[in-house]
């Protein structure tokens, strides 16, 4: 078993810094380099939505990066203290955004889903939200086992 966990300002740069973090965490367990494009980008899309959503710009806000990895298994959590969400099953429907002025997508939530193996939303309006997410390796070797 592995584990770290990290927090962050709420920057969009920190985005780019979360997933090159997690690539380097996961290295040990030899993954695919689909695998490792996979992870980066489920990092990526929890933690733009905690930045853009969470947070809406409010950059003091901190965004919370845990990772757990045991065996062939990565455990992800992303956490925020941000606006929450109203409505969660809404949320996850593709296409769905809040942030059309953005020019989002609103894909994130179903892009994620379907990179995991497991991905669960905590979320409470006014106070934040809390993605966890369990993902297989496929191939490699846990050296640190
Ligand atoms: N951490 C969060 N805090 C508050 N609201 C969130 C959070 N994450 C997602 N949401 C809400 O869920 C909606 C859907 O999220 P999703 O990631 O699928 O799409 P998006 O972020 O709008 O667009 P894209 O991810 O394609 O750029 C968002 O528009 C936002 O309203
Ligand atoms: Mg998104």
């Amino acid at each position: 078993m592995n584990r770290m966990e990290m927090h962050f300002d709420a920057r969009i740069e920190n985005e780019a810094f979360a997933r090159t973090v997690a690539a380097s965490f996961i290295a040990p367990l030899n993954p695919t380099m689909d695998e490792l494009i996979e992870v980066k980008t489920i990092i990526s899309e929890a933690v733009a939505n905690a930045i853009i959503h969470g947070y809406n710009g409010q950059s003091e806000g901190q965004v919370y990066l845990r990772l757990e990895t045991l065996d062939h298994e990565l455990h992800i959590e992303v956490e925020d203290y941000g606006v929450g969400i109203q409505d969660i099953n809404q949320a996850c429907q593709p296409l769905y955004t809040t942030r059309q002025d953005l020019e989002r997508s609103g894909m994130g939530m179903t892009i994620m889903d379907s990179l995991s193996d497991q991905m669960q939303i905590e979320s409470i309006p006014e106070q934040g939200t809390k993605l966890v997410i369990s993902k297989r390796f496929k191939h490699g070797s846990d050296s640190q086992a």
